[in-house]
Order: C-alpha cells, then structure tokens, then sequence
C-alpha cells in the first residue's frame, strides 16, 4: 500500500466487476478513498467489504447509469459524503448483442450507446465542472476497447460507442488541460471478467487470444489487473504530463 493518492477520492463506475473491481483496489492501494458505483448492489457491497479488509475507505454508490437524467444526483451523491472528486474512472458497459449492421436493432444500439458513451460524458462534464470550482486539478480516466481500432469480429454498436470514447477523451483532454485536468483512455483487449464470460470458459478465451483476427502477440488473455495497473497509472503524479492519449493493454493486438 502506497500513499500517493492519500486524500484523494475517485469515482470508479463498474466497480462491483471485472476491470472496475481491480480498479477500485489499485486506488485503494494507492491511499484514494474510492466510491465504487454500479447497478449490482451485491457486488458493489463486497467491494466495499474486500476494501475495508485491506485497511483502505471505499463506499457503494448504487445507480443505474442508462438513466442518464439521474447522472447529476449521482455526483451530488458522492460530493455529500466526500466533499470532493479528483478522480473519475468511466469504466462501466456493456457490450449490447453484437450486432452487425445489417441485423441492428435500435434498442439495443440505444442501451450500447447510453451507458458507454452518453453516461460518460455526463460524469465528465458534472465531475469535472465541480473540479474546476474546486481550483482545478483532476485525472479522467476512460475505458475504451481494442474493438475501437478494428471492424472485423467487431459488434457494431459496442465499436463504435468506444471509438466515440477516444475522440470524447481526446476534446475533452483539449478543453480542461487549462484548468489542470488530465484525460485519458485505456484500451484493453480480451480480458477475463463477467463481459467476456459468455464467449466461453478459459479455453475459449485462450483461443480468442492465440488466433484468428483477435490475436495478440503473446497470445496471453488479459487479467483485470492488467488493465487496472495502466489506471492507475494515469491517476499519479508520476503521469501528470500525459492528456489525451489512449494506452492500449491489449498485449499488442492492435499494432
Ligand atoms: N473484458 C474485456 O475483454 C474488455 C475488453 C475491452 C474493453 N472492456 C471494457 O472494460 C469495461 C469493464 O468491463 P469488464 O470487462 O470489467 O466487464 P464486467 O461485466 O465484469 O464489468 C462491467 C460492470 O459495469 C456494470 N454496469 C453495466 N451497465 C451498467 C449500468 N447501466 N449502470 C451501472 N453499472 C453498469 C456492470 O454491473 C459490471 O459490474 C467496459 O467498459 C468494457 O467495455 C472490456
């Protein structure tokens, strides 16, 4: 456990699973006090309680991001219990049915949208409008996708709602780098996590990363870890130089 974050409080969306859950640790291990939100009430409890067992202060927020109108209450949420933001990680989604164009269905472009891309930027703009009557000063992270590099094997929808998450990190990046405020994009590749749990077991996902069109060049399947380290990462000191850009973990598979 390090300090580097002490007094510093975050807010990790899709904290209750995968790469938002070892997010919240990482932040934790680094001293930030960390509101995990997320629709799963369970999940996000044994967060809270996997947190307060290793000595760090994390707490729920339970919230539904597709009801984006409730975005502002959300930030009130966590201002009233900690007076302050310094850090936003945008890591909830989903990753809708995998359409392609030719069989799309609204409703589910919709819901991709929404949560991946419509709740983000409404986090951004109410964390980071309260950042800058603080004084300034605050990292964004947002959490795209190898799938926004790529079309083959890409579901339309969830590729092109996380390419939008890169163009939206990079204006945003632009617009707030006069008031301190550093924003920046992960992408990850095939991680193990609850997403991709319905593409197979661990061979399954073996395979996905060892060949075919989603190969990476270790042929080495992600773990949230690997993803969270990179996180955090861009929420230190150490990283305050960086603004705009996107780091890819996705073992080289987009190169
Ligand atoms: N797993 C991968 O291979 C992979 C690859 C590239 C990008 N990603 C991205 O990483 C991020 C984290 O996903 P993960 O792989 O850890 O999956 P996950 O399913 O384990 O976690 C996603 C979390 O988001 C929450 N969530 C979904 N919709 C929500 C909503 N409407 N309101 C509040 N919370 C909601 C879920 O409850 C869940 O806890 C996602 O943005 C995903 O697109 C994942």
């Amino acid at each position: 456990m390090s300090d580097e974050l002490s007094g510093k409080v975050a807010i990790v969306t899709g904290g209750a699973s995968g790469i938002g859950r070892a997010t919240v640790a990482a932040l934790l291990g680094a001293g930030a006090t960390v509101a995990a939100l997320d629709r799963e009430e369970g999940g996000v409890g044994e967060v809270v309680a996997e947190g307060a067992k290793t000595g760090g202060t994390a707490f729920a927020v339970v919230a539904d991001l597709a009801d984006t109108e409730r975005i502002p209450d959300v930030v009130a949420r966590v201002l009233q219990r900690c007076a302050r933001i310094d850090i936003l990680v945008n890591c909830a989604g989903v990753a809708g049915r995998g359409q392609t164009l030719l069989e799309l269905d609204q409703q589910d472009w919709d819901l991709v949208h929404t949560v991946n891309l419509k709740a983000p930027v409404l986090l951004m703009k109410h964390v980071a409008r309260h950042m800058i009557e603080r004084g300034g000063g605050g990292r964004i992270v947002n959490i795209s996708s190898s799938s926004a590099f790529r079309a083959r094997n890409s579901p339309m929808a969830y590729a092109t709602s996380k390419a939008a998450l890169v163009q939206l990190t990079r204006c945003a990046a632009a617009e707030l780098g006069r008031y301190d405020i550093n924003v920046n994009a992960v992408a990850p590749g095939i991680t193990k996590t609850g997403m991709t749990r319905a593409f197979g077991g661990d061979e399954a996902l073996q395979r996905i990363a060892s060949s075919g069109p989603l190969e990476n060049l270790f042929h080495r399947v992600s773990q949230p870890e690997d993803v969270a380290a990179a996180i955090l990462f861009l929420c230190l000191p150490a990283s305050r130089q960086i603004s705009g850009q996107t780091i890819h973990t996705s073992a080289g598979a987009v190169v």
